[in-house]
């Protein structure tokens, strides 16, 4: 067996189709529904007063490498939990997004930022790249919005179309709490694809890529235990009602002794991020 033969995008293929999401111009409809909640985490940047917590941004943010003149593509962008304080610091970002109700945040945030340097693509990312849509950025960000089957042909575009760098993200470990709400329904624990099949497949373009595991704390709010199965039961997919009644008594349990809501889960996510500069790169085949 030749490391060089071992073909990782299959493997990432498969793991993919076995996971509860919808990919592409599909997701649409369920990332609309999520962009209020995300939008929260703009409002953080600002605004202290709400009790959700997650330091991923701000770890995301120390190690984002950007100069005033340069032009930032954001994929998978969100209401700009990340594009809005790049917008600050560099020439121009543009925000690449699925879902119309993020961008609309994200226009918004722009605005409330004062920021006319943000621009707008609506469309998802396997579209993007099967066109010619984009042009070249400076640096390319794809924060948690890479999972899906055709991860190899965006990590090829992306890389073509990025001047200087790139960082992109991946689950590890999504939510502690996904995992055990997976295993109170009787799923045995989730797993998402690995992210070593990203750093594998890379290796075989010739791009030696960097990674770093970022620990970022979590603190979810949850105004009714249906509010935390909607917010869990989006990621698990249809749930029979048996699964949804082990996932009641799971949250049910789990707040006992939270007397009123806000009902609050304190937790830890870990994520892959995977980075690499531009340059004269060695053959190593
Ligand atoms: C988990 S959120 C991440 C948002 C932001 N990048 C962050 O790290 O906070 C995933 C984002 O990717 C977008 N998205 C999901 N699939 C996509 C696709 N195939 N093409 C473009 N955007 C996509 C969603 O609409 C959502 O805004």
């Amino acid at each position: 067996m030749n490391f060089d033969n071992i073909d990782w995008e299959a493997m990432w293929r498969e793991e993919c189709s076995r996971g509860p999401w919808k990919e592409g111009a599909a997701a649409k409809d369920l990332w609309d529904k999520r962009a209020p909640r995300f939008n929260k985490g703009v409002k953080r940047q600002n605004d202290d007063t709400d009790g959700e917590k997650h330091d991923y941004i701000s770890k995301m943010l120390q190690r984002i490498r950007v100069q005033p003149d340069w032009t930032v593509l954001d994929i998978g962008c969100g209401p700009g939990t990340l594009g809005i304080p790049l917008a600050k610091k560099a020439k121009s970002v543009t925000g690449l997004d699925v879902s119309p109700e993020m961008l609309r945040f994200l226009g918004e945030n722009a605005e409330k930022n004062g920021l006319d340097n943000v621009n707008c693509v609506n469309a998802s990312w396997q579209d993007t790249f099967a066109g010619d849509l984009i042009e070249p950025h400076d640096v390319i960000v794809a924060s948690r919005s890479l999972m899906g089957a055709e991860v190899k042909n965006a990590l090829i575009a992306i890389d073509g179309l990025a001047r200087r760098s790139v960082y992109v993200t991946f689950p590890v470990i999504h939510l502690s709490l996904d995992w055990d709400a997976y295993e109170a329904i009787g799923r045995g624990r989730k797993k998402h694809p690995s992210y070593i099949y990203i750093l594998n497949m890379l290796y075989q373009m010739n791009i030696q890529a960097n990674l770093e595991l970022l620990e970022s704390e979590v603190r979810f709010e949850f105004a009714s235990v249906e509010d935390a199965m909607e917010q869990t039961g989006w990621r698990t997919g249809q749930m029979s009602d048996e699964e949804g009644g082990k996932l009641r008594g799971f949250f049910e349990d789990m707040f006992a002794s939270q007397t009123e809501p806000p009902f609050v889960h304190n937790g830890r996510s870990l994520w892959a991020l995977v980075w690499w500069e531009k340059g004269e790169r060695r053959d190593l085949s």
